[in-house]
């Protein structure tokens, strides 16, 4: 038995839910540790597929335990949206629990963060526009409101008072924008109230007892480590901590209780929004990246947009490695690849102004936009791995690339995805049963 981390080791959309419900299989409880609505998690079962934005992705197997953690942002309306059309498909919710401390994203947060971007012009982050910032903005300022304060309306009420004035004024005065009610607010709000009420609980301590009972617990991530607060590519993140110390604060767990991280990671590199991406392929590559996999192409699940391609980054493969002390990989999207003639792979980086080479990450701030990526080139396999089941049934080619990952990361890969459904999927090394975590490769 095993607590697993699943953390994604890129910009996000790596695949996280694949493997999370993947690795579900064997979990007695599935936790979501940060984040909200900007995540879009896709999976694909028996033909149906998934689309989640704030629900666990271990909510396909009937009795598993699923939770949105304290260090959530839940926009209510959009998860009794997403609840709704899962009910709707036959869905269990009876294993389904929210944190009373999981802070919740109102209306006015959505519009600061949409005026907000638009106000910044070039310099626009490119959110999803789901309040995620600004949500997270008033947590830490203190003025946030937690899910158990939205199901007491006395509490509701009085905070309203206070906050809606105050935010109307920056909408109002710095934005234009009409003026939200308290009144009407509170009606709404206490209403979503009534049907969230069932699922709310101290979710920590139901994992605290789930320790205790020796079950197997999923800490499933959302975005990923470059788009972390405080270790990604600041200012162009997200305003939650992805990356697997997150889990600890964000589930309300010590790090003692954790076995294992496993890292996610596509076998090339997407970003979605703006910030820098040193591997990005604007031409042709990029466009036969997005395109491959249709009609699985590149579009990012909660916005549409579509997402950035590139080589896959050892050095910020390495940074992942070390930021969330990763001790396994899942490689996914590897049949991406098939049609490719050659591969790059970003071995290291030339600094364009010093001609200085490095084979680690000099500085997450802003001299990554200066990083002139050196390639390594791999040739392709062109055939289709999408029905290999297991590592020796890929071409020489896929195997080669993927043990040049795993030696460059110096960590080792235990999945490798080859399509989108469940089964595509050549595991390894299950981690929740696999030995407990060594920081340097075993194999
Ligand atoms: P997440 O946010 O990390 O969970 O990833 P997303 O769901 O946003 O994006 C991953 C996309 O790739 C989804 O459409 C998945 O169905 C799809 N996907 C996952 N693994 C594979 C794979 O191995 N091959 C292909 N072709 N698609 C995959
Ligand atoms: P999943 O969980 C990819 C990006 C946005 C933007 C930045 C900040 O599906 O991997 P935010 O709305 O969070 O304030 O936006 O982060 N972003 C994601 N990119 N996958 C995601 O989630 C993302 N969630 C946010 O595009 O650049
Ligand atoms: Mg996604």
């Amino acid at each position: 038995m095993a607590n697993v981390i699943v953390v994604g080791a890129q910009f996000g959309d790596e695949g996280k839910a694949k493997v999370t419900d993947l690795l579900a299989r064997n979990a007695d409880v599935v936790v979501r540790y940060q984040g909200g609505c900007n995540a879009g998690h896709t999976v694909v079962v028996d033909g149906n597929t998934y689309k989640f934005h704030l629900i666990p992705s271990g909510i396909l197997y009937a009795g598993t335990v699923c939770m949105l953690g304290p260090g959530m942002v839940i926009d209510p309306k959009a998860f009794l949206t997403e609840l709704d059309a899962l009910l709707e498909r036959g869905l269990d919710d009876s294993g389904l629990k929210l944190s009373g401390a999981a802070h919740v994203t109102m209306p006015y947060h959505l519009a600061i963060d949409a005026a907000e971007e638009a106000s910044r012009g070039d310099q626009k982050i490119g959110t999803t526009k789901r309040g995620i910032g600004p949500t997270y903005a008033d947590k830490c300022a203190r003025i946030g409101i937690r899910i158990e304060e939205l199901l007491d309306k006395d509490v509701l009420r009085s905070k309203l008072e206070w906050l809606v004035p105050r935010k109307n004024v920056i909408l109002e005065r710095l934005y234009d924008i009409p003026p939200f009610n308290t009144d009407e607010l509170l009606e709404e709000y206490s209403g979503y109230a009534k049907r969230l009420s069932k699922y709310v609980c101290d979710t920590s301590a139901i994992i605290f007892r789930s320790v205790q009972a020796r079950k197997n617990i999923l800490f499933e991530g959302a975005q990923g480590t470059l788009l972390d607060l405080d270790h990604g590519s600041y200012p162009y993140v997200t305003s939650s901590s992805p990356s697997a110390g997150g889990a600890c604060t964000g589930a309300g767990i010590g790090p003692t209780i954790i076995d294992r991280v496993i890292g996610v990671s596509k076998a090339y590199m997407t970003r979605v929004g703006e910030g820098p991406f040193p591997t990005e392929q604007v031409g042709e590559v990029g466009e036969k990246l997005r395109q491959t996999g249709t009609p699985w192409a590149e579009v990012g699940v909660t916005t549409g947009r579509a997402r950035r391609c590139g080589w896959f980054d050892c050095i910020l493969g390495r940074y992942s490695v070390r930021i969330n002390g990763l001790d396994c990989l899942a490689i996914t999207k590897l049949d991406v690849f098939d049609e490719f003639d050659e591969i790059k792979v970003c071995t290291s980086y030339r600094d364009r102004q010093t001609g200085e080479e490095f084979t680690d990450l000099p500085s997450i701030g802003s001299i990554l936009q200066r990083m002139e990526p050196v390639y390594e080139t791999f040739p392709g396999w062109k055939s289709s791995t999408s029905n290999c089941r297991s590592f020796k049934d890929l071409p020489k080619e896929a195997q080669k690339y993927i043990s040049f990952l795993a030696e460059s990361l110096d960590v080792p890969v235990v999945i490798v995805s080859v399509g989108p459904k469940r089964d595509q999927t050549i595991v390894i090394e299950d981690p929740i049963h696999g030995p407990k975590r060594v920081l340097t490769r075993s194999a």
